[in-house]
């Protein structure tokens, strides 16, 4: 089984992911690090807003990077996008959720520009990467998740062990 972790830039994915694979032994993967690797993928980066503009080309090329560990199993990928990823890859999807107060803290930190800043917050407010996330799971293997504090960090971190536990994965 693989895992997705998802949510809006700044609610904590990177975070949990490292934990994690700290933890269960699990092989991180961040999807957009993937670009930065694939020399044919550099055209695409926009300097303006800093980030790679991904055309469905370019996701099916880092998603045949990524197919040989997927097949493996026992990967958890960091993508603020869940579609575009094949069904069958994940048998876990974790939607991380932050309050509008946070995320302006931490985004502001990163030295974000405030448009970049407000259009992540505005995507959390309208439950953009939620709903992307439910458009292609079932609900049944996702867990939406608070990620405004240490302590929900820790008890994030126990549930979802639980949760693999009683779903028969190996820890
Ligand atoms: N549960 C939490 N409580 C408080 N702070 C947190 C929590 N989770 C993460 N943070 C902090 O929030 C900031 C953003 O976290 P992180 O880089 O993990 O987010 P991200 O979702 O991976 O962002 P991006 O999409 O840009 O990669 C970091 O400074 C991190 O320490
Ligand atoms: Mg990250």
């Amino acid at each position: 089984m693989n895992i997705l972790v998802t949510g809006t830039p700044g609610t904590g994915k990177t975070t949990l992911c490292q934990r994690l694979s700290e933890q269960l032994h699990l092989n991180y993967l961040h999807f957009g690090s993937y670009a930065r690797n694939i020399p044919v993928l550099q055209d695409l980066w926009n300097e303006q807003i800093q980030c790679y503009d991904l055309d469905d080309e370019a996701e099916n090329m880092i998603m045949d990077e990524m197919e040989p560990l997927m097949e493996q199993g026992r990967c958890i990928v960091e993508h603020h996008d869940a579609r575009p990823f094949p069904e069958r890859w994940f048998g876990l999807v974790i939607i991380l959720r932050s309050s509008t107060e946070q995320l302006f803290d931490r985004l502001s930190s990163r030295h974000y520009s405030q448009e970049k800043v407000q259009e992540n917050i505005q995507a959390e407010i309208f439950n953009i990467c939620k709903e992307q996330a439910e458009e292609s799971y079932s609900p049944s293997i996702i867990l939406e998740l608070q990620s405004n504090t240490l302590d929900d960090f820790n008890s994030n971190v126990d549930l979802i062990q639980q949760w693999l536990s009683s779903h028969q994965f190996q820890q």
